[in-house]
């Protein structure tokens, strides 16, 4: 009885190393297979890792070998089998004894030969599987437990905010609008958008909780095509009380170093199967630099960049900027018009506001917003109206500042840009398991 149950007990290819010379069953999906005459090889997957399973005509009862015939890229199976180290390799197999088929996969239309990127996309349901994108969502899970358990390790807690809001965060060019059901005073349906942070709601748990952080999914309805942006995007944002602009910065740099840390020494496997050389990242735990927008400009400028003092970084000159540097970059101090509407001023000029925009090194340009914010009723109804915000569905928000309002400061993160620097990928739409761009909304 006892005999029995251990022999049905599932074993994860990922304690194999534990197993050497145990009868396993392993339960999981054929994603390769090749046969030379009498041996099969099958390559199996069961979501902890990759091993290889061999059987051998020879060893096998004939309906057994019957079944292993019937196998298609794809199959999901139940092995039964010795663990084996590889003879070179640090890698482990398993002896085949039994299999037992659960289901005979169609033809996979992900084959071995290039895909194109559509395809690929289109075919997101089924191209997460591979070990590629499994390895991608391995790390993108790292870089969340990092965070919760850096955050809950300093005092901060969770604190969530809405999805479904009456006004915008930041651009309001950029809010994907619905019709919401109409309010008390109207038969009208009233408008909602889709949060694009949830910033402004976490602000008012600081006068509870003192630092607080939000993770969910935030929409931009932005136009923008390229390689960094995603119209569905996960943010993490932060919020203390008591905290000015500088101390914010380094914040932002021990949560940075904390989930680098994490990921180096937990993703190897992942970092292995992504060829990512991990030098760069160790790099990054070295302190940031810090460079005013003013200093940033005169660089680029030198650097050939037509940005002119007044102007955003674009993309392109995040990328010139950050072939100075191997480790991140804050760039700070933006002129007030070009950022949001909450921000602080410079104290010492008020064209300027007290922010930061994190740029990350190897090309993945801005990967964290954050800033002072207006802690001054008078002077953030000043700001509102300058940035043509009506000030009425945001009273709530200048309530904060009515009742015990204190200096504070936070930030977010965008994970998608922090996935793909990470992992060192082209694009962020290898980084979220179904990405939502201007261009695509399926599967
Ligand atoms: O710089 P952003 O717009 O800042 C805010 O939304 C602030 N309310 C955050 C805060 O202070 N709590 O966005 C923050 C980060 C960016 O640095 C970038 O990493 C990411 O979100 N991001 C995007 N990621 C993917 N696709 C997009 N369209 C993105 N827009 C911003
Ligand atoms: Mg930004």
């Amino acid at each position: 009885m006892v005999l029995l149950f251990y022999v049905l007990m599932q074993t994860f290819i990922k304690d194999f190393s534990t197993k050497v010379d145990q009868e396993v069953t392993v339960r999981g999906w054929v994603y390769n297979l090749r046969s030379s005459g009498k041996i099969a090889f099958l390559q199996i997957r069961d979501g902890s890792g990759f091993a290889q399973a061999i059987v051998s005509q020879h060893d096998v009862a004939d309906p057994v070998w019957e079944a292993v015939q019937s196998i298609t890229m794809e199959s999901s199976v139940e092995i039964f089998g010795t663990v084996s180290k590889h003879p070179k390799k640090d890698e482990y197999e398993i002896q085949v004894q039994d299999v037992q088929v659960i289901h005979v996969a169609e033809e996979y239309p992900i084959g071995k030969k290039e895909h194109g990127p559509d395809f690929l996309l289109n075919n997101r349901h089924l191209w997460l599987r591979s070990p590629r994108q499994w390895a991608i969502q391995r790390v993108r899970n790292a870089i969340i437990h990092a965070t919760y358990a850096h955050f809950n390790e300093h005092g901060y807690i969770k604190i969530d905010a809405p999805i479904l809001t009456p006004t915008s965060c930041e651009d309001t060019t950029e809010l994907f609008e619905l019709d919401y059901f109409p309010n008390e005073n109207s038969e009208k349906a009233s408008t909602a958008y889709l949060t694009q942070s949830g910033q402004l709601y976490i602000e008012s748990a600081i006068f509870s909780h003192g630092r607080v952080f939000d993770f969910g999914p935030v929409f931009r309805a932005e136009k923008s095509k390229t390689r960094r942006h995603l119209t569905e995007f996960w943010m993490m944002d932060a919020e203390a009380a008591f905290v000015g602009y500088e101390e914010n910065m380094d914040i932002q740099e021990a949560l940075m170093h904390a989930i680098i840390t994490y990921l180096l020494e937990h993703c190897q496997y992942e970092f292995d199967l992504l060829e990512r050389d991990t030098a760069p990242l160790e790099k990054a735990l070295e302190p940031f630099v810090r460079m005013t927008h003013e200093e940033a400009v005169k660089k680029l400028q030198s650097l050939g960049s037509d940005i002119k003092a007044d102007e955003d970084l674009g993309a392109d000159d995040e990328t010139l900027l950050m072939h100075e540097y191997d480790v991140p970059l804050f760039v700070t101090k933006y002129p007030a018009k070009i950022k949001a509407f909450y921000m602080q001023p410079d104290p010492k000029d008020d064209s300027r506001v007290l922010c930061s925009d994190l740029l990350a090194p190897e090309g993945y340009g801005e990967i964290i917003g954050g800033s002072e914010r207006i802690h001054d009723y008078d002077l953030l109804m000043k700001k509102m109206k300058e940035f043509d915000l009506d000030p009425e569905p945001f009273e709530w928000y200048l309530d904060l500042r009515k009742y015990g309002s204190v200096p504070h400061s936070g930030f977010g993160y965008g994970l998608e840009r922090i996935v793909a620097w990470m992992c060192g990928l082209q694009h962020v739409r290898e980084t979220i398991p179904f990405p939502r761009m201007i261009n695509r909304l399926n599967p």
